[in-house]
């Protein structure tokens, strides 16, 4: 359909019909839902007539073709003008077949696979009848107290912006006009929620545009320039307005300096709260302040389409504002061909295939193998399939292993810890026992786990945060392991047996109980439907780890927010350390690990570190390289990783900052050169007056297996970039 139809469309609409199209509620709403018969209660709850839902644009949610189709069919009878529904729903990392967390995703290091990822829950997605995808979620994240972290691919802005890319990539596709098994990608959350006060969801978030520009945009701006059709508001404040109210965020920096001119929807009830954070006096100023401020969505709440038309009426709000909105939904419908097929490519038949498939579910365990983080290891990994071995824990039979945000992942279709085990050892050499719950012990379940201990050779324990301890609106103060399972530890630890713990949890941990009483420590964060059999892969040493954390460890939880990017201050804790430097008296400074760590089962050296001259204009470049060898005896995979520092700038400038990085594949006594570019582009960063550019000067370079490690590499920048 061409945009003059789109727009003809515009123009026939009422104004009642155009305010309707900008409102997105749950699929509970909607005649073909499953949920139907509930609609009176919460209509009638949110003031709304039925006439209303029949008007709206989209739909928060649906998925499964059949619902879909039916929900859609109802729709258009119903919609005078025959304008399709959008079908939204939260598809973060899978949508059957579930992929490790992101930020166990971020570990991997991976973006080809993190690419592979969303392709495939697209594919699951899109034949289930969703049309759009709330994700990537690419905030930066430096507290692990914020339940969200595990959403997030961690604290790096290149990292990040790395995965946003992928995951957009691989949810839209080259082209959504013509991939019917793709889905629009919908960049969240606008902007800088990973930084809330306190680590607690939800808090105001407070900064300088300087620090918002230079860490927290550039994910977001990678998203939107890989071709992400849409935004999505946070909840929080920048600089003191709330985002979904906020003019000078949403319409002057996203819309008018970026140009981006895709649908901005809502966060839930994110309009109607800026009243609860007291920049809105009603529902009516609500509305007023988000239309201006360029949401064109308002999820769950009913702000817009009960004060919208009255307000253009009484010319509080210019139309043209809420012609620009629709405009900008029925585009999206458009380009996602709805006008002509508004079933897309839900298809019934296809999704029985397709939903969980084999080749879906070895990609997922593919992908688990590449998330987990080796983070010790005294020499008692990988088990050999003759010791006998006691699987102990809370997570050795548990099926919580898709993480909070697997929405239609089911537990049911996770393979357990214990199923990864049985298959590789055919359940020889294997016991079984809980030793305790998340939280709780459980009567008799510690003296069985000692009994299940004493007849097996080494321990494995299976431990970590229930998923209902992280995700939206579950933050916590201690970071630790529950007291619990830090006793499990201590107990079993006495029988004086190798101990290994594998950890599941949707933050870094204060791992004080469980590191220094382990001999080995396996992160595998929330792994995902092939959890078990990609954990047995790693544990049975037929994959070897390497992944990388994404986000550091903090020592503990009086640390955060604590992140390798880090400025020096005017005291830095030097050696020997003095009395009046920059230090707490009862812990280190530094993380207990730190961003880029990981180790494998073989070893690497780095040698022979080199840059191709000591001095370039902003017309050159310089390469900076190493030679990686294998230096152990069994394959594996190594995260090259590429870090620049700005000796002096015009203002402080980060110890050193991720500028590229390489996975790269090495067998026994193999050895590889590893070369990085420098660029005068990649030594730009916000000045004070927010200019972008770069300044002659001193740099600094390292090459290494982490964020701590690298021979430093001396260089200088003579000119700096001019525009002419
Ligand atoms: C939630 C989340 C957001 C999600 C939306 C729809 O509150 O903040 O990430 O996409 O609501 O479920």
């Amino acid at each position: 359909m061409t945009k003059n139809k789109v727009e003809a469309i515009l123009e026939e609409m009422t104004r009642e019909e155009k305010v309707d199209q900008l409102m997105q509620l749950a699929t509970l709403f909607y005649e073909g839902s499953r949920q139907k018969g509930k609609i009176t209660g919460p209509m009638e709850e949110m003031g709304i007539e039925l006439n209303t839902v029949h008007n709206s644009g989209s739909v928060l949610g649906g998925a499964g073709a059949e619902e879909v189709k039916s929900i859609q069919k109802a729709h258009l009878e119903k919609n005078r003008l025959g304008i399709p529904l959008l079908m939204m729903a939260d598809i973060i990392h899978g949508f059957k077949t579930i992929f490790p967390v992101p930020l166990a995703i971020g570990c991997s290091w991976d973006t080809d696979l993190a690419e592979m990822s969303a392709e495939i829950a697209a594919k699951e997605a899109s034949v289930s009848g969703v049309h759009v995808t709330f994700a990537p979620m690419v905030d930066l994240v430096r507290d692990p107290r914020w339940g969200r972290v595990m959403e997030s691919t961690g604290e790096d802005s290149f990292l990040n912006a790395s995965f946003a890319k992928a995951f957009v990539r691989g949810f839209q596709g080259e082209n959504l006009e013509t991939d019917m098994d793709r889905v629009a990608a919908c960049v969240k959350h606008f902007a800088a929620y990973g930084a809330p006060a306190g680590g607690r969801d939800y808090n105001t978030v407070d900064m300088s545009e300087r620090e918002l520009r230079e860490s927290y945009l550039p994910a977001y701006k990678a998203a939107l320039d890989e071709g992400c059709e849409m935004v999505m508001t946070a909840f929080n404040t920048v600089d003191s307005i709330p985002a979904s109210a906020n003019k000078k965020l949403m319409r002057h920096l996203l819309r008018d300096e970026w140009g981006f001119d895709g649908v901005i929807i809502s966060d839930w009830g994110a309009v109607k709260e800026t009243i609860a954070h007291g920049v809105a006096a009603d529902e009516a100023e609500a509305a007023q302040k988000a239309i201006e401020a360029g949401v064109d969505i308002e999820m769950m709440t009913t702000c817009y389409v009960k004060h919208l038309k009255r307000l253009v009426e009484e010319g509080k709000v210019d139309e043209h504002l809420l012609d620009d909105s629709v405009l900008r939904i029925l585009k999206l419908k458009e380009k996602l061909g709805l006008f002509e097929n508004p079933y897309r490519g839900a298809d019934e038949e296809k999704e029985k295939e397709l939903i969980l498939c084999e080749s879906h579910r070895q990609s997922a365990r593919e992908l688990a193998v590449k998330s987990c983080v080796l983070l010790k290891n005294e020499s008692v990994l990988p088990l050999h399939k003759e010791q006998k071995v006691a699987l102990i824990g809370p997570f050795a039979e548990s099926g919580d292993l898709l993480g909070p945000w697997s929405w239609q992942g089911s537990k049911e279709d996770a393979v357990k810890l214990s199923d990864g085990f049985k298959t590789k050892t055919k359940g020889e050499n294997l016991f079984i026992s809980r030793g305790c719950d998340i939280v709780t012990a459980l009567e008799g379940e510690f003296e069985k786990a000692v009994e299940t201990a004493r007849k097996a050779d080494v321990i494995v324990l299976a431990l970590g945060e229930h998923s209902k301890m992280s995700g939206e609106a579950k933050c916590r103060a201690d970071i630790r392991l529950p007291e619990v399972q830090l006793e499990l530890i201590k107990k079993l630890k006495e029988l004086g047996k190798p101990v290994s713990v594998i950890l599941f949890n949707g933050r870094p941990l204060d791992l004080h109980g469980v590191i220094d009483e382990a001999d080995a420590v396996l992160e595998a964060w929330y792994p995902g439907t092939e959890g078990g059999h990609a954990i047995a892969d790693l544990v049975y040493g037929d994959k070897n780890p390497s992944g990388k954390l994404s986000m550091s460890f903090p020592y503990s939880v009086g640390q955060v927010p604590v992140y390798y990017n880090a400025y020096t201050t005017g005291r830095p804790k030097l050696e020997p350390v003095t009395e009046y430097v920059s230090k707490y008296l009862d812990i280190p400074n530094e993380p207990l690990l730190q961003f880029g760590f990981g180790l494998s089962y073989t070893t690497f050296s780095y040698n022979e570190p080199q840059i191709s001259a000591d001095a370039f204009n902003s017309q050159e470049t310089l390469s900076a390289s190493v030679t990686v060898t294998n230096t152990g005896d069994v394959p594996g995979e190594e995260v090259v990783q590429f870090y620049v520092r700005d000796v002096t700038g015009e203002v402080v400038r980060p110890l050193k900052e991720l500028k590229g990085f390489k996975k790269m594949y090495l067998e026994p006594g193999q050895s590889e050169k590893v070369s990085f570019t420098v660029s005068e582009e990649m030594l730009r960063y916000h000045h004070s007056d927010l200019t972008f550019k770069s300044d002659p000067g001193e740099f600094v370079a390292f090459i290494g297996p982490d964020s701590n490690t690298g021979e430093p590499l001396n260089f200088s920048l003579t000119s700096s970039f001019q525009r002419v």
